[in-house]
C-alpha cells in the first residue's frame, strides 16, 4: 500500500492556503486545514471540499496556542495520518494595520511561527514551508531582484515579522540537522481558482490593488485611487509582479515535492528561500487597462496622492525557482485578471 503523506496547511482557510490545498490534493497530497478563522470564514472550507471532493479535516486553532496544536498533531497521528510537513501561511498581512498595532503582528505572525517550530520538533515533522514576501527587501536597489538581495530596513511592521520569521527557521535548523525549510517569497499573488469557488475575500475595504478594483468595477466601493502617478516609471505608476494564485499554488507543491526528494538533506544549511513571481512588472495604470480589455468592463479611477511606505517599482528574478524546483508561472495577467473578475461577480456582496 502505498502512503500519502499528510501536509499540515496553517492558514489552510486563507487566500492562498485554500488554493493551495486544492493544488496539493490533486498532487496526491493529504491536507489537513488550520486556521483561527481571524481573516477567513468556513465557506473557504466548504469550497476547497467541493473542489477536491472529500472531507478535508479543519481544525480551527490558533497557531500561538501551543496545546491546541499539539492536539492537531497527536489526533491526527490517532487517526493513523502523521503529519510529514507543514506549510505554514497562518499570519496577518495588512500592512497598514500594522503600523497601528506593530505587538499585535509580532505577537500573531511571530509567536505562531515559534510555537509551530515547537512543536514540529515534538512530533518529529521535519518539512516546512513558509510563506515569505518580497517585502523583505524593501526597496530594491536593483530589479528584478533575486534571492541574494539584502534584506533593507523593513518598510512596516509586517514587513519586520516576514524577516523575523525567517531568521526563526534558519536559527531552529542549527540545532535541529534532520529538519529543512523552504522559504518562498511571493510577489503579487492575483486571481482565484478558475472555477470561482474559492478566491479571495478580504474583510472589510481592501487594501490590497485587484479586490478594490474589483469591488469598486461591481458598484461595491467608490472609484478605485491609483496611488500616485509621478513615480519615476514609464506612466509614473508603481510596478509590481503580479501572478496568479494557481500557479502560486503549485509552487508550493513543487516546494514539498523537493523537500520529500531530501534535496536539502545533508546540505550545510538545511533551507533554501525562493522568489515566486512572473519575472515581468506592471505598473497599475497597465493592470486597469489589462482588465478593461480582458473583461470589457471600466474601470472608474481617479489619480491619487502617493500612498505611504509604497516600493516605486518590484519584479521578481524567479530563474532559481525554475531552475531548482521545476516552478514557473504559466498563467498571464489577463488570465489572472479575468478570474479575479469571475470570483467578484459570483461573490454574495457583488450584486
Ligand atoms: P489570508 O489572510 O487570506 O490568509 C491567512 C490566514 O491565516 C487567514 O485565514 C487567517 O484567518 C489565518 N490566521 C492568521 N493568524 C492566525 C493564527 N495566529 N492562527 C491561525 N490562523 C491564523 O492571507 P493570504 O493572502 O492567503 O496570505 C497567506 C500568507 O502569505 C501570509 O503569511 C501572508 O503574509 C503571505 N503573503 C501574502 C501576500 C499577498 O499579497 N496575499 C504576499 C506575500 C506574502
Ligand atoms: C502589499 C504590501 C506587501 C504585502 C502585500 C499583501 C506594501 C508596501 N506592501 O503589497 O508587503 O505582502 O500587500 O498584503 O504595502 N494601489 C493603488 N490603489 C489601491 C491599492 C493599491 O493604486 O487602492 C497600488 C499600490 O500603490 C501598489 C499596487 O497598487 O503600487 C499594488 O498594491 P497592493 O495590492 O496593496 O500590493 P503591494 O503594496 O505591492
Amino acid at each position: 500500500m502505498q502512503l500519502i503523506p499528510s501536509i499540515l496547511v496553517t492558514g489552510g482557510a486563507g487566500y492562498i492556503g485554500s488554493h493551495t490545498a486544492v493544488s496539493l490534493a490533486k498532487a496526491g497530497f493529504r491536507v489537513v486545514l488550520l486556521d483561527n478563522y481571524s481573516n477567513s470564514d468556513v465557506k473557504a472550507v466548504h469550497g476547497v471540499r467541493s473542489l477536491i471532493n472529500a472531507d478535508v479535516p479543519f481544525y480551527e486553532v490558533d497557531c500561538r496556542d501551543k496545546d491546541a496544536l499539539i492536539d492537531v498533531f497527536r489526533t491526527e497521528q490517532e487517526m493513523g495520518h502523521e503529519i510529514k510537513g507543514v506549510i505554514h501561511f497562518a499570519a496577518l498581512k495588512s500592512v497598514g494595520e500594522s503600523v497601528e498595532n506593530p505587538s499585535l503582528y509580532e505577537d500573531n505572525n511571530i509567536v505562531g511561527t515559534e510555537r509551530l517550530l515547537e512543536v514540529m520538533r515534538e512530533f518529529d515533522v521535519e518539512n516546512l514551508v513558509f510563506s515569505s514576501s518580497c517585502t523583505v527587501y524593501g526597496e530594491p536597489e536593483v530589479v528584478p531582484v533575486d534571492e541574494n538581495a539584502p534584506f533593507l530596513e523593513a518598510e512596516s511592521p509586517y514587513g519586520f515579522t516576514k524577516q523575523a520569521c525567517e531568521k526563526l527557521i534558519v536559527d531552529h535548523l542549527k540545532p535541529n540537522p534532520e529538519f529543512n525549510a523552504v522559504i518562498l517569497r511571493y510577489f503579487n499573488p492575483i486571481g482565484a481558482h478558475p472555477s470561482a469557488t474559492i478566491g479571495e475575500s478580504p474583510n472589510g475595504v481592501p487594501n490590497n490593488l485587484i479586490p478594490y478594483l474589483c469591488q469598486s468595477v461591481a458598484g461595491i466601493r467608490g472609484a478605485l485611487q491609483v496611488f500616485g502617478t509621478d513615480y519615476p516609471t514609464p506612466d509614473g505608476s508603481c510596478i509590481r509582479d503580479y501572478l496568479h494564485v494557481m500557479d502560486l499554488a503549485e509552487a508550493h507543491v513543487s516546494a514539498l515535492e523537493y523537500l520529500f526528494k531530501d534535496k536539502l538533506r545533508g546540505k550545510d544549511t538545511g533551507w533554501r528561500a525562493y522568489n515566486l513571481g512572473t519575472g515581468k512588472g506592471a505598473s497599475v495604470l497597465e493592470v486597469i487597462e489589462a482588465f478593461e480589455k480582458v473583461t470589457g468592463r471600466s474601470v472608474p479611477y481617479s489619480i491619487a496622492e502617493r500612498r505611504e511606505g509604497d516600493v516605486v517599482a518590484i519584479w521578481a528574478n524567479a530563474s532559481r525557482a525554475k531552475d531548482e524546483l521545476g516552478w514557473e508561472a504559466k498563467r498571464s495577467l489577463e488570465e489572472a485578471l479575468n478570474d479575479s473578475w469571475k470570483w467578484q461577480k459570483k461573490r454574495p456582496d457583488s450584486q
